[in-house]
C-alpha cells in the first residue's frame, strides 16, 4: 500500500469556476483538489492532483499511477465519452479507478449519456458537483479496505 491515491481531471476541468458555472458549480480546480485532500487526509491517505487538456498526457499519467498510488478518482471530461485509448489504459493498469462527473451525464444531451470508461472502472459517481469527487473518493477507499466496516448490532 503506498496510502495514496490520484485525482485526475481532464481537459476543460482546468477553467472549473468559471466553465458554466450553472452546470459545474462555482469551486475551482484548486478548491476540489483542497477539499478531496483534507478529506483524503481524515483516513492517513495523501493526494496526487493532476489535471491535463491532452489525451496521451492522462494515459500517461495512468501508466505512472500503477508504481506510486493504490488507486485513482478521475473526471475524464469529454474524454469520457470518446477515449477507446483511456479505456485501454485503464484495463492495462489494473488499479481501481473511480469515474467521477460533476454533472449527471445521463441527463444531458445524448452523447454525453455513453462512457466509453466506465465498464472498465470499478463504478462511476455522477451529478453532485463537487461532492462527486468527494463520494467517489469514499468509494475508492471502501474498495481498497481503507475505511473501517460497520458494525451491525
Ligand atoms: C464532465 C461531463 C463531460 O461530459 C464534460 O465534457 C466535462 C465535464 C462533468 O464533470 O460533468 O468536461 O466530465
Amino acid at each position: 500500500m503506498h496510502n495514496q491515491i490520484l485525482l485526475l481531471h481532464g481537459p476543460n476541468l482546468n477553467l472549473l469556476g468559471t466553465r458554466e458555472p450553472e452546470i459545474y458549480g462555482r469551486f475551482t480546480l484548486v478548491d476540489i483538489n483542497q477539499i478531496v485532500t483534507k478529506a483524503a487526509a481524515v483516513y492517513g491517505v495523501s493526494v496526487k492532483a493532476y489535471q491535463s487538456n491532452h489525451e496521451g498526457a492522462l494515459i500517461d499519467a495512468l501508466h505512472e499511477a500503477r508504481t506510486n498510488v493504490d488507486g485513482v478518482v478521475f473526471n475524464p471530461g469529454a474524454y469520457t465519452h470518446t477515449s477507446i485509448a483511456l479505456r485501454d489504459a485503464i484495463s492495462a493498469v489494473k488499479i481501481p479507478v473511480v469515474e467521477v462527473h460533476l454533472s449527471n451525464i445521463h441527463a444531458r444531451e445524448s452523447f454525453r449519456q455513453t462512457s466509453m470508461l466506465s465498464a472498465v472502472c470499478i463504478g462511476q459517481v455522477v451529478g453532485f458537483g463537487w461532492r462527486s469527487y468527494v463520494l467517489g473518493l469514499n468509494a475508492l477507499l471502501g474498495a481498497l479496505g481503507t475505511l473501517a466496516e460497520p458494525i451491525l448490532e
